[in-house]
């Protein structure tokens, strides 16, 4: 019987882990959890309740009540809130500019933590964010940091929206990158940290493709070598 692994991905904003842990998840045909979205659905629910999102323990109730569940469409995964779906609308930058307080509610950390072990138990997931491969899998059979220059982050966000036919300034798109990074970076709950035996993959360099390649034949070097 093949041994079901939990891959934990974590690395900055902008650094590719979104595209490259879906298309992991995909090859081994596992579960794609991507916990920002959880983060931002959070957000988004503040801000359509008129709840103000440094308010710790109305955020936190919200937190509790809020209904989440991941479904694979054919080549992306959606997220429902309460039973809506919500994909589109947690990315805009409207969730970005409210993040922050929601992100390092100590809180709201312990709910979402609590409810991305659950969906992992049963090992056969894909797992990205910030704190993955330090608080929430400690004990991953896999773990991953990604990283990339800030510059190169911002040159492909900026392809990105191009692409989609948004007008982006890149040193306005860098600026936004390095204040995310120092968010990240210096939260007192659930910082960006790379774990002591984490594999660092630094993608400054590589294309997804090659991201994707690395990551899966490390997962079935671990798998075989889990398998009796
Ligand atoms: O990966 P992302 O850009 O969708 O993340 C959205 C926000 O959520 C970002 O501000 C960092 C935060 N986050 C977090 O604090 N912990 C995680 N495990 C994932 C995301």
């Amino acid at each position: 019987m093949k041994k079901k692994i939990k891959i934990a991905i974590d690395g900055p904003a902008a650094s590719g882990k979104s595209t490259t842990a879906r298309e992991t998840a995909r090859r081994l045909n596992y579960l794609y959890i991507d916990s920002g979205a959880m983060y931002r659905a959070v957000t988004l629910k503040a801000l359509r309740e008129g709840v103000p999102t440094d308010d710790e323990q109305a955020v936190a109730e919200l937190a509790q009540q809020i209904r989440l569940e991941f479904r694979q469409d054919d080549d992306d995964t959606v997220l429902y809130m309460d039973g809506q779906d919500v994909s589109r609308e947690i990315r805009s930058p409207r969730i970005v500019q409210h993040i922050n307080p929601v992100a390092a509610n100590p809180l709201v950390r312990q709910i979402l933590v609590a409810r991305q072990r659950e969906l992992g138990r049963e090992g056969g997931v894909v797992m990205d964010g910030r704190d993955i491969t330090t608080v929430v899998f400690p004990d991953a059979e896999l773990k991953i940091f990604m990283k990339a220059s800030a510059e190169e982050r911002a040159r492909r966000r900026v392809a990105e929206l191009t692409e989609r036919g948004v007008k982006a300034d890149f040193q306005q798109v860098l600026a936004d990158i390095r204040q995310r990074d120092q968010a990240d970076f210096s939260r007192a709950h659930g910082p960006l940290r790379q774990a002591p035996d984490a594999v660092v993959i630094d993608t400054t360099r590589l294309t997804i493709e090659e991201q994707v390649e690395q990551i899966y034949r490390l997962a079935l070097q671990k798998i075989a070598a889990l398998t009796d």
